[in-house]
């Protein structure tokens, strides 16, 4: 990615811009890899508190063009990556492999050692490409109630 593109911590006035991007990515990059209506039912709805306050408390989103092109968290209790999302119209341009790094630089940064994440099955070669292991599936129960076949993946955090 060329230009300023920037991450930082999210706040509350980024849930909404999370919550579309989420909708965009998932709907521009899934489509063909799940049922089209277990998509809607993962998108579908209006956005919860409960999202809102995961944004203000554990998001980070990365900033282009003055506005959110992407987002992702990782919980520092588990060292458990979520929530990576990147808007269409910026894919294929680095930015969700910067949101990694980042990701990543703040696991090591409070001493964890390893990364896991449940990969949607069309992000899995993203993932490898960025040093993530793993080809099982597993289902990943999303907070809407949908169960959605995944990759489970880990990293090893060096030195
Ligand atoms: C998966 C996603 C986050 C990738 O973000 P992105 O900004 O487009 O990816 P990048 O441009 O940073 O790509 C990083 C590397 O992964 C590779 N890559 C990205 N998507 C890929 C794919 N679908 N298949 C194979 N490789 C892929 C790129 O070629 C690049 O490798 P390179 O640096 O060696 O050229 C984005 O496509 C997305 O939001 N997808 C839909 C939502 C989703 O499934 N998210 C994952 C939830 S677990």
């Amino acid at each position: 990615m060329t230009g300023d593109m920037h991450i930082r911590k999210a706040t509350l006035d980024d849930a909404a811009a999370c919550f579309a991007l989420r909708r965009e990515a998932i709907l521009a990059r899934c489509r063909g890899h799940y049922p089209d209506a277990d998509l809607a039912r993962w998108t579908g709805g209006e956005m919860s508190a409960t999202f809102a306050g995961r944004v203000a408390e554990q998001f980070h989103v990365a900033i282009a063009d003055g506005q959110v092109v992407g987002s992702g968290m990782v919980d520092l209790s588990t060292g458990k990556i979520d929530a990576v999302f990147v808007r269409p119209a910026y894919m294929g341009r680095g930015v969700g492999r910067a949101l990694v790094a980042h990701l990543e630089c703040l696991a090591k940064a409070a001493g964890l050692y390893s990364l896991q994440l449940e990969s949607t099955l069309n992000a899995a070669p993203f993932y490898r490409s960025l040093g993530f292991e793993g080809d099982g599936q597993s289902i990943y129960e999303s907070s809407l109630g949908v169960s959605l076949p995944c990759v489970p993946m880990t990293k090893r955090l060096g030195g």
